[in-house]
């Protein structure tokens, strides 16, 4: 294939060292607790306040309540809910030119069973999609037709399956005790909420054509020979195609993991940047849990604390890059629709692949959340029998204990880590840019924003630098949850042209949104780690760096609240 051998006789400049994971101290959370009090007429009472956890143990919402407290947080807890259905509110339909307000609400079902795990009798194998072989795509073809044969109303249907993103991404679900509505983007709940997701879609599907071994395929966009769209999805007639997809991005359109709604000038370009991107997102920017989970969610007031690495990079551009090219970028390019995209299921079985590969380059670092917030927050998915069930966190944790196993693929990124090829001082040093503690936050992003930022702590040992990761936070970014929006961070460029950058080691990171519901204004914030990034560059013992905020789609929705450099164990 072109690109791939374009791929393999690259020049190593970029080539990197093997990746040096920091290891840092199992980290001990400060705990923040509010909860406002509803009172009956629906209305807040300031000042007062309530155990919300109590109050889901009252309303049955959560699993025993003994194993939510732990000895050090005594009943601080506030694990999302699992869903009232019959409460359920409307989503917006995006894709129409004035949003129509819609129902995406799954059947009622009086009755919920608390999910255990089955024991793993056959293990279910998740091939690479590109490697799947004509009898597999067969058996995928066959499982998926007859998913969309069954009856609309019927909670195993496609139409259905694709309606438990929308429920569960548009804001359509209250949590007890709090004004805030349900979100499962953007937060530490993303890749639990999806494994389940899939888990179920996957046995619907196995159950269809009476195969326990079926596994989904994964979309491989890690590597080069998947990055492209999997050619079983692009066949006409097959239902696994969809029609509501930008045409242009069929094989053999390279998928561009930081795709901004235009396809790149050089796409010559595009493999080794996307490599970069894999590297940043799954080593360089990660070595703290919460910047490859997501934020911890507060069901209180969150709607978007702040997407992982992963989330907000190489996800969020393959949902736009697959949609349809217009506003609304049906069928992917918005959570609305994105489950009616065969191919979502394929992109999230990657995603998924990612955690599980993130978990196993800890190493014997701490791999999850230790937080009974977390473990026990709790969902409701139809199962394969029809059978509404309420399932949690903690058991999403392993794969295999979720009885199923991805296809072993080699892992280019890692080999990717940028290194500079001189000093990069230079740029801060002689930039008239304005220090960030005195710019007048908030800032529009209509235009490159850039400023200087003190470093608290520079030249700092490698002791130091283990035990502690330097990170860039970025707070208080502003956007329209209808949009679709993009910015990109670079440390030290002296160049005109930071988007041409990504293969040298300024590119710090991005923030991306898949727009999902009708104008509501979301408030987040994003860390990227500048540890290896500041070695890369070679500006250990400079005292500030130059900070550049490049928009790359909708800048002028972008609001950005302030910049610092913070130290977190
Ligand atoms: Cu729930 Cu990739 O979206």
């Amino acid at each position: 294939m072109a690109a791939v051998s374009q791929f393999s006789s690259r020049p190593n400049n970029v080539l990197a060292n093997p990746p040096t994971i920091h290891s840092s101290a199992h980290k001990t959370r400060s705990r923040k607790f509010e909860v406002r009090c509803n009172s009956q007429n629906g209305e807040t009472t300031p000042g007062k306040k309530l155990d919300r956890r109590n109050l889901l143990v009252g309303m049955g919402g959560i699993y025993g309540a003994a194993n939510l407290v732990s000895a050090d947080s005594p009943a601080l807890a506030t694990p999302v809910s699992a869903p009232d259905l019959t409460k359920c509110t409307r989503g917006t339909n995006l894709n129409t030119q004035q949003p129509l307000d819609v129902n995406c609400c799954p059947p009622v079902s009086e009755k919920i069973i608390n999910y255990k795990l089955p024991p793993v009798k056959t293990m279910r194998f998740r091939p690479a999609a590109h490697l799947a072989g004509k009898e597999y795509i067969a058996k995928y073809e066959k499982a998926v037709e007859l998913m969309k044969a069954l009856p609309d109303d019927d909670p195993r249907s496609f139409k259905q399956q694709a309606n438990v993103h929308c429920a569960y991404c548009n804001l359509t679900y209250e949590q007890p005790g709090s004004d805030a509505k349900l979100q499962i983007h953007f937060s530490w709940l993303f890749y639990p909420w999806h494994r389940w997701y899939l888990y179920f879609y996957e046995r619907i599907l196995g159950k269809l054509i009476n195969d326990p071994t079926f596994g989904l395929p994964f979309w491989n966009w890690d590597h080069p020979d998947g990055m492209f769209m999997p050619g079983m999805f692009a066949r006409k007639g097959s239902p696994l195609y969809d029609a509501l997809r930008n045409l242009n991005h069929l094989p053999p359109a390279i998928a561009d993991l930081r795709y901004d709604g235009k396809d790149a000038a050089d796409q010559s370009r595009i493999i080794q940047n996307n490599l970069v991107e894999m590297y940043g997102e799954m080593v360089r920017n990660v070595s703290q849990l919460e910047d490859f989970y997501g934020v911890k969610y507060d069901a209180d007031t969150n709607s978007s604390a702040g997407a992982g690495a992963v989330e907000r990079g190489s996800h969020t551009a393959l949902h736009r890059w697959v949609g349809q090219d217009t506003h609304g970028g049906e069928d992917m390019g918005n959570f609305y629709s994105t489950g009616r995209e065969p191919l979502f299921f394929s992109h999230h079985a990657n995603v998924d692949r990612l955690w599980s590969l993130f978990r196993g380059l800890r190493g014997s670092k701490p791999k999850d959340f230790p937080d009974s917030d977390w473990l026990d927050s709790n969902f409701l998915f139809y199962d394969e029998n029809a059978q509404l069930v309420r399932v949690r966190v903690a058991d999403t944790l392993e794969n295999e204990k979720m009885g199923y196993t991805f296809q072993k693929v080699d892992l280019p990124w890692l080999r990717f880590r940028p290194i500079a090829r001189v000093r990069k001082s230079k740029a801060a040093a002689t930039s008239n840019a304005p220090r960030a503690t005195e710019t007048k936050f908030p800032v529009k992003l209509d235009k490159v924003v850039k400023v200087l930022v003190d470093r608290p702590k520079k030249s700092r040992s490698k002791k130091d630098k283990e035990n502690e990761e330097e990170l860039l936070v970025i707070e208080g970014i502003e956007v329209d949850s209808a949009k679709f929006v993009r910015f990109e961070v670079y440390v030290n460029d002296e160049d005109d042209k930071p988007s041409e950058l990504i293969d040298k080691a300024e590119y710090a990171g991005c923030y991306s949104q898949v727009p999902h519901k009708n104008s509501t204004k979301v408030k987040s914030k994003i860390r990227l780690g500048l540890t290896e990034l500041l070695e890369d560059l070679d500006v250990e013992d400079d005292d500030q760096i130059l900070v550049s905020l490049v928009p790359k789609a909708g800048g002028e929705d972008i609001t950005i609240g302030g910049i610092k450099i913070i130290y977190s164990a």
